[in-house]
């Protein structure tokens, strides 16, 4: 009885075997991807991207991912009737990669329910506002059409609610008198490249997780917007001259 027992207990949790395994999912420019294999590539990411799949065929991260030696797959949306056919497919290969992780870098799709649970608790995506402001499409233009102080971007849990998971990290940037629409994503681009591997890394050493409708490191549940870097904090990180801000 208590060998079954504790023979149970062993199927449940299994020994880690080899590196943490990562797909990333893109649809273009591919920098936060970038930006993830920079850490890898220094051994700081705490697993290994085994494979990067594209919606769109001539998306840029797909070289990215064939420079770093890394598996390049074009899933095209276009050759799908409805999403849920397409999730299907996609599903199907991304399951065959085994991840432990599946992170959305620029992934420009709005996803099926049966996808975003499939992966439940285990997909993280980057936005470029301060969740939960600015959710969906432009953030950048209505950041700087309602006047707003502070800008930035934040990592969280992918749940069914567009944008509206649970956040992980965030980092905040200044906006300035003088500022563009260009200039303020590139500040914030910036900073996604900043908390994206560390988002990334949190999750693989085990120390991010989702619990319920919570994010919890190490054991502590986190605010609603995760932990926040202030564009100091950020700026110095980044060894960025404060006054540039
Ligand atoms: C980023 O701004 C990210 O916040 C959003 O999509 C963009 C992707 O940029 N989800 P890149 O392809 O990583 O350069």
């Amino acid at each position: 009885m208590s060998d079954y027992a504790s023979d149970t207990l062993n199927d449940l949790t299994p020994e880690p075997t080899g590196a943490r395994r990562v797909v990333v999912l893109i649809s273009g420019n591919g920098s936060n991807l970038q930006a993830l294999i920079d850490e890898q590539t220094h051994d700081r990411l705490g697993g290994e991207i085994v494979a990067v799949i594209s919606n769109v065929a001539d998306a840029y991260g797909l070289q990215r991912a064939r420079d770093a030696g890394i598996d390049a797959v074009v899933l095209p949306h276009g050759e799908y009737d409805t999403r849920e056919a397409y999730d299907g497919a996609l599903i199907k290969v991304i399951e065959r990669h085994e991840p432990d992780l599946v992170v959305l870098a620029g992934f420009m799709r709005i996803l099926s329910s049966r996808f975003v649970q499939r992966f439940h608790g285990r997909m993280l995506n980057i936005h470029p506002s301060l969740l939960p402001a600015y959710r969906g499409l432009n953030t950048h233009a209505k950041a700087l059409a309602d006047g707003v102080a502070e800008h930035g971007c934040s990592v969280h849990f992918v749940t069914e609610e567009l944008d509206g998971g649970p956040v992980a990290i965030q980092a905040v940037v200044n906006v300035s008198g003088d500022e563009t629409e260009t200039s303020l994503k590139e500040k914030v681009h910036t900073r996604e490249h900043l908390i994206y591997p560390i988002a990334v890394k949190w999750f693989l050493e085990g120390r991010l997780r989702l619990v319920g409708e919570t994010a919890v490191l190490d054991g502590t549940p986190l605010p609603p917007h995760g932990l926040r870097l202030s564009h100091a904090d950020a700026a110095e990180e980044l060894d960025e001259d404060l006054d540039d801000a």
